[in-house]
Formats: structure tokens, sequence, C-alpha cells
């Protein structure tokens, strides 16, 4: 027994879906009643929201318990009840509570049942609830009050893939899809809350369909409608899914930002079988210039895994050259990491860490280079800039591009403005902009 909590604190780790997801978890708390601490070292419950994508990623929840529980002892603090939410609560949510004795542990389609968990285990009952009842929770969760120019809003979750390195399927479950006017009605809470950008978020958002054949487009094309509304966004994608409706919004739909997030993961025809991808390189480079077609400057980013099981030296040179060739405007990689109950996992042939970090190091280079390319392509454009918050030096703004680019404005402007500027420095990860006019400026 022990009093139960009354302030928290929510920490994400991972994807922008577990973004999602702590800000509901937090709204949900405080429709609950507790307060929003500063820090998770102030907090009476601590709510760690996290990942299993990665071993690394998994680790740090166990180090993280750690370190708070130590915090507290250190400042003779009460430890803090600590929550386990998200994947590794899903995956391991029995070994968490034999390893790290956590007093809560609950899934990522379960925490709607947060505040219930929390009085049960202040009230001394083990509380672990990893239910993968599908889509339950969001008719179960506070309504969106106070957003930032930028939100989230998950449209679908889940994937059917089974790529043979990923624990997604096992972690989220099969793929669904939310209800289109549940989804609507959300977008439009969160433009009436303050936003100016919705991103649509799920493990596979362009697999998003609903029970009359309608598919993403159909609801961009909608939420394009949204008065307020001015940008749209989607992540992420898998490339069997872009539908050709899907390419042709991309044409078309003015508030679709030109910008896409088209994991490829590698660039060897053996490997992408290995991996269970159901695409080739080519099929891949192909889709990129039917997209090209309808959208000349569209901004392409990736996911690339290095040392896969049995990738020879070839086959990662194959993931260079396919980087040459797209010239990506930003991208995400990462060293192989052999996930229990994966498939790749059980593959003799893992390749040694130190070939895995010397890969990893040339494809963060040719990445790096081409990101700061398109960059440096930028300088000279004019485009609209939508300010997301100050930025470190005083009178300076930050926001972002079209392309998804964080841009430094050298003015004032309003927080959820959409600035009108030209585009005059450009750095490897970020670009400065000066508004074509000070009317521009206004919110
Ligand atoms: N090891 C390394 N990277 C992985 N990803 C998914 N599973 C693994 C793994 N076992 C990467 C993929 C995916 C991104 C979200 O994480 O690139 O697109
Ligand atoms: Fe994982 Fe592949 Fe599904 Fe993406 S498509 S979530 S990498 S299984």
């Amino acid at each position: 027994m022990s009093s139960p909590p009354k302030t928290f604190h929510v920490k994400s780790f991972g994807c922008q879906m577990n973004v999602y997801d702590g800000e509901r978890m937090a709204e949900l708390m405080a429709a609950d009643g507790m307060t929003a601490a500063a820090d998770a070292g102030s907090a009476d419950l601590v709510v760690l929201n996290t990942c299993h994508i990665r071993e690394r990623a998994t680790e740090k929840v166990y180090s993280d318990i750690g370190r708070l529980r130590k915090n507290a002892r250190l400042e003779g603090r009460t430890a803090p009840m600590i929550a386990v939410a998200g994947c590794v609560a899903q995956a391991e949510g029995e070994e968490i509570v034999a390893r790290a004795k956590v007093d809560v542990v609950v899934g990522p389609q379960a925490y709607h049942n947060l505040p219930r968990l929390v009085a049960d285990a202040a009230a001394g009952t083990p509380a672990l609830d990893t239910d993968l009842a599908r889509l339950a929770k969001f008719g179960r969760l506070p309504a969106r009050r106070s957003v930032a120019p930028s939100a989230f809003l998950t449209v679908q979750e889940g994937c059917d893939k089974f790529c043979t390195y990923c624990v997604v399927p096992y972690t989220r479950g099969a793929e669904v899809s939310r209800g289109f006017d549940a989804i609507i009605d959300e977008a439009r809470a969160l433009v009436d809350a303050g936003a100016r950008e919705i991103t649509l978020l799920g493990q596979n958002v362009n697999a998003w369909a609903d029970a009359d054949g309608r598919g993403l487009h159909d609801l961009i094309r909608v939420l394009d409608r949204i008065p307020g509304l001015s940008r749209i966004r989607y992540t992420t994608s898998h490339p069997n899914d872009m539908a050709e409706g899907l390419i042709r919004a991309h044409g078309e739909v003015e508030s679709l930002m030109p910008f896409l997030h088209l994991p490829v993961q590698a660039g060897a025809d053996r490997v992408l079988r290995a991996m269970n991808r159901h695409h080739t390189r080519d099929g891949y480079l192909r889709l990129l210039d039917r997209i090209r077609a309808v959208r000349p400057d569209i901004a392409l980013s990736g996911d690339f895994i290095v040392g896969f099981p049995g990738e020879t030296e070839a086959e990662f040179a194959d993931t260079l050259s396919l980087v040459d060739e797209v010239g990506y405007a930003q991208a995400f990689s990462f060293k192989y990491s052999p996930r229990p109950g994966t498939p790749a996992a059980e593959i003799s042939d893992q390749i040694a860490p130190e070939v895995m970090d010397d890969r990893l190091q040339r494809l963060q280079a040719s990445l790096n280079r081409d990101q700061h390319a398109f960059n440096r392509a930028s300088l000279g454009r004019r485009c609209t800039v939508l300010v997301e918050r100050r930025g470190k030096l005083a009178g300076q703004m930050l926001g972002k591009s079209p392309w998804l680019q964080s841009v430094h404005l050298l003015t004032e402007a309003p927080i959820g403005a959409l600035v009108e500027v030209d585009l005059i420095q450009a750095g490897p990860n970020s670009l400065a902009g000066v508004p074509v006019s000070p009317a521009a400026v206004a919110a």
C-alpha cells in the first residue's frame, strides 16, 4: 500500500507513435486529476513509454529504472511509482515485473486503463495489462485540448508484413485502421486546439483502409478541406502500399507536404528477399520515379539496416549505390539488432559488430553528404515555414519547411504562424530563412 501518486511524468522512447501515445497518456492522467511534474525526478509516478525495436532501446528501460531509483535514494526521496508502457511492456511484461519490480505494466493497446492500474498498484495489487484488444483505447481517451502547431494523429496500428528482423508485428499486433469519422473528428479537435499541421501515423500508414474501400488518399483529401489545417504529412509507409491514388494525391492536394518517408532497408535483392520485404531494388526505384513524376520537388527519406545476417561487402555496396542513386533528403540508419522471436535472429551467419560499425559509418557519411546537398539545393527557394518554437538565440524562431527541414527564422514570429520566407543559408542539419516581408510574419 502507498498513497496514490499526485504528480506524473511521461517519458517516451522510439517512434512517433509512442510520442502520440505518450501525449494521450498525459491527457488521460491529467483528466484523472493528476498534475504534470516538470521532470521525472520530481514526479510521484513515472511512465516509461518504451521501444522494443532494437536491443539498445530495450536495455535503456532497465537503466532508466535503475537511475530513477538511485537518484531518489541519493536525494532522500521515496522512489517514484514506475509504470512501463509501450512495446517493451507488451513483449516482456512479466519479465520486467520479475527483473525490475515495477508497479505497473501496460501495453500499447491497453493504456486507456492506466489510471485504474495506477490505483490498483497504489492499493498494493500488481497491475499488468497487455491486452491486445485493437483500437479499444481510442474510444476511451479524453478529448484533445491544447496541442503544438504540429500534431500527430494515429490512424493505423500494427503490421502484417513480417519483415524477418522486426518485432512490430508481435508487439503491436496485426494491421488495423481506425474509422474514418473518428479520425476526422480527432483532426478537427486538433485544429481547434491549435494544430496547423497534422502528421498521420501508423506502422504502415499507407495501408490505411476502411470497410467502405476508402484508402489513405481519400482520408487526406477530406482532411485537406478542414479550415485551418494547412499541412498534412503521413509516416511511415511500406513501398508495396503506395497506391496509385496516394501517388496522385502528391501531385494534386496542396496541403499534402512534398515529403515522403519510404523505408527500403537495403539495396541488394538477395538481402531484401531474406528480409521478406516483398519488393526489389528496381521496384523501389521505379516507384520513386512515379512519385517524382507527379511531384518533382518531393523530399525523400528512408530507413536502412546494415549488417543484416549474411550481408556481404558487395551487398552492402548495393545499399550505398542505391543511396547514391536516390539522393535522400534525410534518412535513419541502424545496425541490425537480433530481436528475440524474429526469424532473422535464428540465422547463423550474424555479422561481426566491428563490420557493422564500419558499414554504418560509411552509410551515414553518404546519407549526411546527401542531406547537406539537399539543403544546399534549397538555397534561394521561397517557401512557408511553420513556426514551432523559439530558437536558442534571442529573437530567433525555429520551424519546418514543406520538405521537413529545420529552418531558423532570423526574426520574431508567433508560434503557429506560417511565414513565407526566402531560404538564405544551408547547413548539414538546418537552414536559415528571412521573411519575404514584415506582413508575412503575422499569425
Ligand atoms: N534491427 C535494426 N533495425 C531495425 N529496424 C526494425 N527492426 C530492426 C532490427 N531488428 C529499423 C527498420 C525500421 C525502423 C523503424 O527500425 O529500419 O524501418
Ligand atoms: Fe517492421 Fe517490416 Fe512491418 Fe515495418 S513493414 S513495422 S519493418 S515488419
